[in-house]
């Protein structure tokens, strides 16, 4: 085959355009801001492939208007901003980037962790207000961290991540996922498997590590958040939403909970506007796996995995290999 045309959503890092240039004609995408819906579809039109990030959706009506594409590689773990099935039905290959970034997202949500928890935020914003009157004996007062219980939902590489990590706070690690973990992995992390409702009824820290797909939009609800204790916290650095973010907003208005770390947002870009309001509230703007080196392996991971396929191989991420001849 003559070099495939692909188009890159981003201009994504030089080792990946390495890559791809090798291999392909690309179109990258190379203003700031993101392209618009209608530009995005004018642009893959008459595409062979695709490199795309998550902020783009692959459904029925974007594969209607791209008949040659053949594969969309996506630089991200999570996918649901892609129909898999629609594009099996049209045999478009789809790859994502796992385990490049489960450190560095695990990372992130360690500190949504603490800052929450020591109020991390509101102290910034007093020692640069000019208004600090000095120490004192109750100012901003948090939640320990250390030996604490921390409730991890959704234990995959992700979940076992943020896991590990408690063991140099003393922390009492439990999990719920829709299956138990092999006891390996339980004890690598020294982590008890326990039902949702122990979960929220027994942790301090509820972080949670699920992809969205229709069983989990919503998960944590109005109904999940009144069984957590009144003195936890939720981070939610998967995808927003999992967490019904007007329910969350009305539990910490209510003091039903004591605060919650959010890196994901129901209706991203926009914040929900009650959420912005609160102090005990961390936000942020959907960074998990910002750090250079990960979202560079990211981006490299999405470049080999459309090289491969267009290559004859098999892309090492392949989400959907029932497409492959
Ligand atoms: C980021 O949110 C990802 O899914 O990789």
């Amino acid at each position: 085959m003559s070099r495939p045309s692909i188009l890159a959503t981003h201009p994504l890092f030089p080792e990946a355009r390495t890559i791809l240039d090798a291999h392909c004609d690309v179109e990258y995408w190379s203003r700031p801001e993101r392209p618009s819906r209608a530009e995005f579809l004018k642009q893959v039109a008459a595409k062979d492939g695709l490199v795309c990030l998550l902020t783009e959706k692959i459904d029925k009506e974007m594969l209607a208007t791209a008949p040659k594409l053949r594969i969309a590689a996506n630089v991200a773990v999570g996918f649901d901003n892609i129909s898999v099935p629609d594009c099996t039905a049209r045999k478009v290959a789809v790859t994502n980037t796992p385990g490049v970034l489960d450190e560095t997202t695990a990372d992130f949500a360690w500190t949504l962790l603490m800052c929450v928890a020591r109020r991390v935020g509101e102290g910034e914003a007093l020692a640069r207000s000019g208004e600090w009157a000095g120490w004192n004996l109750d100012q901003l007062c948090g939640g320990d961290v250390w030996g604490k219980t921390l409730g991890v939902i959704g234990f995959g590489r992700i979940g076992r991540a943020v896991a590990r990590r408690s063991t140099g706070f003393k922390m009492k690690v439990i999990y719920t996922d829709a299956v138990r973990a092999a006891e390996e992995a339980e004890r690598e992390v020294g982590a008890k498997f326990v039902d949702m409702d122990t979960l929220l009824r027994e942790a301090d820290f509820v972080s949670v590590h699920v992809p969205l797909m229709a069983e989990t939009r919503h998960l944590i609800s109005a109904d999940r958040l009144k069984k957590m204790k009144r003195t936890a916290y939720l981070v939610n650095t998967a995808r927003g939403p999992v967490v019904d973010n007007e329910a969350l907003y009305q539990a910490l208005k209510a003091g039903t909970i004591a605060g919650a770390a959010l890196d994901v947002h129901e209706h991203e870009p926009t914040v929900h506007a009650g959420l912005i309001t609160l102090k005990n509230v961390v936000l942020e703007p959907h960074l998990a796996s910002a750090s250079i080196e990960t979202r560079t392996r990211m981006a490299v991971m999405a470049a080999e995995n459309l090289t491969a396929f267009f290559a004859g191989k098999r892309p090492p991420n392949i989400l959907n290999p029932e497409v492959l001849g």
